[in-house]
């Protein structure tokens, strides 16, 4: 039985957080043994005080470990699918509910909010901060003090120095676990981003590093200065670009793979159907800009939707909990970050490890999610520009 099947996310919908300290209580998740972790369990109302994950798989990017998923953080700076920005109490807690439940592997970047999620990152963690991995990422050209944003991007040695002082102040912390590079700068050579990470390795500030959307030569590239630990890319059924070069090279280099938006902006967690739209308010729910989230092109790529639903009934699992267990068979490097702000959702993400289907399932899945073709870009132009860029040669 999954910890968190589509029967109690109806009931936890239904009832709450009450409901859900039942249906907590009688999963395979909360099947508490001994005392463990208690950062949670008075303030939020569901009883984590004597709670030992019942299963806490782990997997290793690079040489570093982490939980075989992690949390996305991004949803606590800013409002980005339709899901308003949560309180501070809520983030805090989610975050710490996601350490009550085993995860060790926190996202987040300074962009998100700009600097909010890192901040809320940072405060939540506080109580088990050496007992976890934070991951964060620099790359945009945002003002340090004020928080105003060029859209350009700044990887000069200079100011990537001056962002990751600034990110250990409001992550409370005095080093930053894996730091990756948000976007490659075309304009700076990666040799040179690469050297600077070095200088805080050792200076002790930064103990991993990694890339986020990179062109194929600067993963070589960086990798051979400074290795790297991690890629971050988009990765999940709609969009399988990385298996064509950077799921391959990352199992020849040994670097690990961390998709994002492993659940497509949460429109693979079962909302979602041909008669969806999306927000156009500024600034409430990207997918509105997003092609393939435009009504024309939806109603088509509801086949994924449809086919994953389809399996996930049959496997007696949610359609995020299938999602993200398709991601983590598709290598042991792989470790998806779904992002919530939500207990009920965290919960339901977390059942993904329990999902189990034999490697003939799999195959047969996987040609059935082949056979529907996906239409229209994973992201607006405008942003698209930015992804598998090459940095300037040195
Ligand atoms: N490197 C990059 O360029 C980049 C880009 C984007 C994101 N990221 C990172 O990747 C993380 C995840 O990506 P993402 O947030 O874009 O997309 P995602 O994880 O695919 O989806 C997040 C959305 O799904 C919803 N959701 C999550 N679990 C759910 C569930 N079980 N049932 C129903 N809805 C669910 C969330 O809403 P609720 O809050 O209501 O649960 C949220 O709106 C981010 O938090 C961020 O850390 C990195």
């Amino acid at each position: 039985m999954h910890p968190y099947n589509p029967d109690r996310r109806q009931l936890l919908k239904s009832s709450g957080i009450a409901a859900l300290a039942a249906a907590a209580a009688s999963s395979g998740l909360a099947a508490c043994a001994q005392t463990a972790n208690k950062s949670s369990a008075v303030s939020d109302g569901l009883n984590t005080d004597h709670c030992t994950p019942a299963r806490n798989p782990r997997r290793t990017l690079g040489k570093l470990e982490v939980t075989a998923l992690g949390l996305g953080c991004q949803g606590f700076g800013q409002n980005m699918y339709g899901v308003p920005q949560p309180a501070k109490a809520d983030a805090l807690r989610v975050t710490r509910q996601a350490y009550d439940y085993g995860v060790t592997f926190f996202d987040t970047a300074e962009a998100y909010g700009p600097f909010e999620s890192e901040r809320l990152v940072g405060e939540a963690v506080q109580p088990f901060r050496n007992n976890i991995v934070i991951a964060t990422k620099f790359g945009w050209d945002i003002d340090q003090t004020t928080g105003q944003r060029t859209g350009k991007l700044n990887s000069r040695p200079e100011h990537i120095r001056r962002v990751v002082d600034a990110m250990l102040g409001r992550l409370k912390t005095d080093r930053i676990d894996l730091l990756y590079q948000h976007r490659v700068d075309p304009e700076v050579p990666i040799e040179d981003v690469a050297g600077v990470v070095q200088d805080l390795m050792k200076q002790g500030k930064v103990l991993n590093w990694g890339l986020s959307e990179p062109g194929v030569q600067t993963v070589r590239r960086a990798h051979a200065v400074q290795p790297l630990t991690a890629i971050q890319n988009e990765y999940n059924l709609f969009h399988r670009g990385v298996e064509k070069d950077i799921l391959p090279l990352c199992q020849e280099l040994g670097i690990g793979l961390v998709p994002w938006s492993p659940l497509a902006m949460g429109t693979l967690a079962g909302y979602v159907d041909e008669n969806s739209r999306f927000s156009t308010e500024p600034g409430m729910d990207l997918r509105a800009a997003i092609p393939r989230y435009q009504p024309a092109a939806l109603r088509g790529n509801v086949r994924v939707i449809r086919l994953l639903q389809t399996w996930a009934k049959r496997h007696t699992c949610t359609p995020a909990q299938f999602a993200l267990a398709w991601l983590q068979v598709q290598a042991p490097f792989v470790v998806p970050i779904p992002g919530t702000t939500k207990t009920r959702h965290l919960l339901d993400n977390l059942g993904a490890d329990d999902v189990k289907l034999n490697a003939n399932e799999w195959a047969q899945f996987r040609r059935e999610l082949e056979a529907i073709p996906v239409q229209g870009l994973r992201l607006p132009e405008a942003v698209l520009k930015f992804s598998g860029v090459e940095a300037k040669r040195k």
